[in-house]
């Protein structure tokens, strides 16, 4: 009897330190739950992004953020996939985001774009799909000898001679009406939006029968997206930060956040590195974040900002640091009617 209640004692212990490990969730307006802190995986390709995913998850991430774009969903679902066969995680205890892009906005593109991206992460379901942009692209042939069915034959972001983007134009509440679909086959749980603005994002709430539960936009604390992430919160909708660190591998990121004076001297007050800090601010600050890094120690520093808090005076310092830098602007696109980036927020 001693013996069986020691057991449960140590078990207790044991789950109680491996869930304190995992990052807090939000709850969704539909009820899914999605941790504040997951991997992003943009340029993360040939090896590298199924080895960072292993590594997160060891680390405690239960969320990854892909899209058909980057080209690694086959290599972020095998890592997952092998993580669960491993006995590290279950399919329900990771959160994936996947992304439609712009060259499938036609409500007959949806289903085929969806179907595609299911198939490469190849996990039973997908958490969440979301419109990965406003503005219709034109599917342009890259080489007229391969099948026009092989969706690698499309350029991915057409242009025409002067550098201008081939759009089409296709109403981002029409592809929405198509996402809505989705979530009848059971294959996808929840849908949203990314780079939307406030505008686009009220028009797709009077009309949407399935809301968006989140809009992924760029945040950073020189884009704090302050005025955005309040406008969602009264909608019930959440924000998900991507570039939560301004890309400092960038020649424009590395005049951000990461290297700014106060920022450092915050990361000597808390004895944190400056990136804690910058992720520990947004995620303070209202949105979800999810850093990229294929580096396995990076990956590590990223998702430990769970043991410390940022006092209310150390938030205003970093609210001061905003000053609406963009640093993805989608510049080529400017004249599209569906361009998001044209009004304040
Ligand atoms: N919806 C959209 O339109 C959209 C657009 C852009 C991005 N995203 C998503 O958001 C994710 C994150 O954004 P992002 O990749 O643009 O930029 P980011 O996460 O702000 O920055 C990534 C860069 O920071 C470096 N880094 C990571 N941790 C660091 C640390 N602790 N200290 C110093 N440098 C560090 C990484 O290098 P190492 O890998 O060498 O560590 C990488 O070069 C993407 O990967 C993608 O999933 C979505």
């Amino acid at each position: 009897m001693r013996l069986l209640s020691v057991t449960s004692a140590i078990l207790a212990f044991i789950i109680l330190v491996t869930e304190a490990k995992l990052a807090p969730t939000i709850r969704l307006n539909n009820g899914y739950e999605m941790p504040v802190i997951g991997l992003g995986t943009f340029e993360s390709t040939s090896g590298d992004a199924e080895r960072a995913v292993k590594d997160a998850i060891d680390a405690g991430y239960r969320h990854i953020d892909t899209a058909f774009l980057y080209g690694n969903e086959v290599e972020v679902g095998n890592a997952i996939r092998s993580k669960i066969e491993d006995g590290v995680i279950k399919r329900e205890d990771i959160f994936v985001t996947t992304k439609l892009w712009s060259t499938f906005h036609e409500p007959d593109q949806v289903e085929k774009a969806f179907q595609r991206s299911f198939d490469n992460l190849n996990l039973d379901y997908i958490d969440l799909y979301l419109m990965h942009y406003p503005v219709a692209y034109r599917r342009v042939l890259q080489n007229i000898r391969l099948p026009s069915d092989d969706v690698n034959a499309f350029y991915v972001f057409p242009v025409d001679k002067n550098g201008n983007t081939l759009t089409e134009d296709v109403d981002y509440v029409d592809t929405w009406r198509a996402m809505e679909k989705l979530i009848e086959t059971g294959q996808v749980r929840s849908i949203g939006i990314s780079n939307f603005n406030s505008e686009q994002t009220e028009r797709i709430l009077s009309m949407a029968t399935i809301k968006p539960v989140t809009n992924q936009v760029e945040c950073h604390p020189n884009l704090n997206q302050r005025k955005l992430i309040n406008f969602n919160a009264a909608r019930n909708m959440t924000i998900t930060a991507y570039s939560p660190l301004g890309r400092p591998h960038t020649p424009n990121g590395q005049k951000l956040a990461l290297s700014e004076p106060k920022v450092l001297e915050l990361a000597q007050k808390y004895r944190k590195t400056p990136a804690q800090i910058i992720l520990r601010y947004t995620v303070q600050n209202g949105a979800i974040v999810i850093p990229k890094s294929t580096n396995k120690n990076r990956i590590q520093e990223n998702f430990n900002i769970f043991d410390f808090e940022l006092s209310d005076s150390d938030m205003q310092i970093m609210h001061g640091l905003n000053n609406n830098y963009r640093l993805i602007d989608f510049a080529t696109d400017k004249d599209n009617k569906y361009y998001p980036f044209n009004i304040e927020f």
